[in-house]
């Protein structure tokens, strides 16, 4: 099977890529490098997929072999550039793409709304043109929890009306559930959505709390607790969400007659834990108590988020196995490993 992963040196992609090609799939990783967090932290994990980066970093439609997986390739993309990806379309030949790329981040996104049009609106267009002109068969992309917006019911079905985003980020991920359905009607082309909530773990993003609050931590600095810690997040374990992504690849929508093929699950851990513990959780890992700043609510940001993941786990057979005490403690020991390119800074 040869498949595309956009947003390869992220976070998710990056793991995603290795264990498609750990099990022997022809593999290709596409990602614009974007300085949105600390391009270190995208390089090394190219490095740890077993690409050779080289001092100047990945030049622009550059192909990467990985010296560890067999048939895994990285190259230097935008999916804004419709010519670069329509070329690399043509020339591949994807059975099935996993679009990965976005501009991610909710705070983000209140003070450069323009990065999220770009990537998640028409860099996402040009994923379903190329679908549609190359044949593709089947598209699996990341939408996000943030549609559930200020969503009380809990919790969060797939069945919940989903139309009153909070945040542009929420918007653009909710517009892409949308055009895919759109896409899969027109065009037949199979698509699944996959509504990540709060991932976490190793080789993590340093915009999200996980990150912010283990540096914190180390440095001695207070961390920011927003609305006075009074959050609840259904934080999940990098490998629960790469299996069960990895899972609704193999698994592509049935075919109903005059129907689109396009679905959406959930895929959370569906144990919400409050902010609080969940800093607790951390401090005890880091062995430090954290300096903490209490601080009101941000805008773009909800109360709650919390999946029900049930018709993902009968669908699919997706079963999260990661408690938080040993998805924390594996967070904390890659952080003070040498592999944590971030290091460097304390
Ligand atoms: N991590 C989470 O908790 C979470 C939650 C909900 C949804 N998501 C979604 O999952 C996906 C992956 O998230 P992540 O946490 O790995 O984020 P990430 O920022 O680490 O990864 C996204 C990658 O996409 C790349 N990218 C951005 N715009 C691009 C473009 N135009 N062309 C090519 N590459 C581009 C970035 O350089 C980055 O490496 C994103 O779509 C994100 O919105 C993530």
């Amino acid at each position: 099977m040869k498949i595309l992963v956009t947003g390869a040196a992220g976070f998710i992609g990056s793991r995603l890529m290795m264990l498609l090609a750990e099990r022997g799939d022809s593999v290709v990783g596409i990602d614009n490098i974007n300085d949105y967090y600390d391009v270190r932290l995208k390089y090394g994990r190219l490095r740890s997929a077993g690409f050779e980066t080289g001092a100047d970093g990945v030049k622009w439609g550059e192909e990467l072999r990985s010296s560890l997986y067999g048939d895994c390739r990285f190259v230097r993309l935008s999916i804004d550039d419709k010519h670069g990806l329509d070329t690399i379309f043509a020339k591949e030949g994807f059975d099935k793409v996993v679009n990965l790329a976005a501009q991610a981040g909710v705070r983000y996104s209140i003070t450069n709304p323009y990065a999220y049009l770009q990537s998640n609106l028409v860099g996402f267009l040009n994923i379903l043109e190329a679908c549609r002109n190359f044949k593709v068969g089947y598209l699996v992309y990341a939408s996000s929890s943030s549609v559930y917006g200020t969503n009380e019911k809990v919790p969060y079905s797939e069945d919940d009306k989903v139309d009153s985003p909070v945040s542009l980020y929420a918007a653009t991920k909710k517009s892409n559930e949308l055009m895919a359905h759109a896409y899969s009607k027109l065009y037949g082309i199979k698509v699944t959505g996959l509504r990540y909530f709060t991932v976490y773990g190793p080789w993590g993003r340093p915009d999200m709390s996980p990150m912010l609050f283990a540096t914190a931590i180390e440095k001695g600095e207070p961390i920011k607790v927003f609305n006075n810690g009074d959050m609840i997040r259904d934080f999940t374990y990098i490998d629960d969400i790469v299996e069960g992504t990895i899972k609704v690849i193999d698994t592509p929508p049935a075919e109903e007659e005059g129907k689109a093929s396009a679905r959406v699950y959930n895929i959370g851990c569906s144990h919400p834990v409050k902010l609080m513990d969940f800093i607790s959780e951390i401090e005890q890992a880091m062995g430090h108590e954290a300096n903490k700043e209490f601080l009101p609510m941000q805008p773009g940001d909800v109360y709650q988020t919390n999946a029900d993941t049930s018709r993902l786990e009968t669908e699919i057979g997706y079963h999260p196995c990661h408690t938080l005490h040993e998805g924390i403690g594996k967070f904390v020991e890659w952080y003070r490993s040498a592999d944590n390119p971030l290091r460097e800074n304390q």
